[in-house]
């Protein structure tokens, strides 16, 4: 499989007043197109901040993450902008969506910030893919007349409307019952399964176990790369994980 993303030596200090503090200490990472990558990892572990940085939305203090064949870090602001506009989709724990507009319309906004002018099949898209993640009845209704589990898809929605290369969800089921984030985990599988190139950080291992791989932060530092599937398994390896370097 072709290499998507390339992580080299990837290091994020954040600085507080005169605070230093190191949250990723040297992460390096290929990730094939077509994968469904789950990252878990105790709390403070750098997850985050991993998925900010392949994402665009935050630099480096040293390393490299290549996305697509782009480099990013030696892009300007403007040009960040446009790769996370037309390379990423993220999708977060509080599913962020705009209040005052419709389902419909918050899933075409990126279609609109990246200004793309092709309103019929844009609107095409919104439509089919409601109707994938079965919430097409819900189109005209506004975010706070959903469930969390539907808005949760809309956001999904959202993420997918300008086909990104890469899906990003940073713990999206975090804000959901379990039957709820159950389904958000078959739906992204199935997108997955489609061709999606899907990261997503997640604490739980029975949601980790649908991806195809499994990394293991602490501390900054990947401590393990296993398949998925298994979520005993994973649930064992996490605690292992843990386990590794509180000593
Ligand atoms: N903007 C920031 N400024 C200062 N420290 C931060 C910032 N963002 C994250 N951190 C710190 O970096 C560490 C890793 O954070 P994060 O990537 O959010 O971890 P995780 O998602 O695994 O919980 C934590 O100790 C956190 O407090
Ligand atoms: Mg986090």
């Amino acid at each position: 499989m072709r290499c998507l993303v390339e992580i080299n030596e990837l290091h994020k200090t954040y600085h507080t007043g005169d605070v230093a503090f190191e949250a990723l200490k040297g992460v390096s990472l290929d990730v094939s197109a077509g994968d469904f990558v789950a990252i878990m990892g105790p709390s403070g572990s750098g997850k985050s901040t991993l998925l900010q940085l392949v994402g665009g939305l935050d630099r480096p203090t040293a390393g490299s993450v290549r996305v697509d064949g782009h480099t990013l870090h030696t892009m300007d602001e403007t040009g960040l902008a446009r790769f996370r506009r037309t390379h990423i989709g993220f999708v977060f724990q509080f599913f962020h969506l705009v209040d005052n507009l419709t389902v419909q319309a918050n899933v075409e906004l990126p279609a609109l910030l990246a200004r793309r002018k092709d309103r019929r099949a844009i609107r095409a898209r919104s439509t089919d893919l409601l109707t994938s993640l079965g919430i097409a009845d819900q189109a005209p209704k506004y975010p706070w007349e959903l469930s969390g589990g539907q808005q949760q898809r809309v956001a999904i929605a959202r993420a997918l409307i300008n086909q990104p290369t890469l899906l990003l969800a940073d713990e999206p089921t975090g804000n959901l019952d379990s039957a709820s984030g159950q389904e958000v985990l078959a739906i992204l599988s199935v997108f997955n399964q489609r061709g999606q190139t899907t990261l997503i950080v997640t604490h739980d291992a029975a949601a980790a176990a649908q991806a195809r791989r499994v990394l293991f932060l602490h501390d900054g530092r990947i401590v393990g790369d296993v398949p998925g599937g298994d979520a005993r398994r994973i649930a064992q390896q996490l605690a292992e994980s843990e386990q590794e370097q509180s000593g």
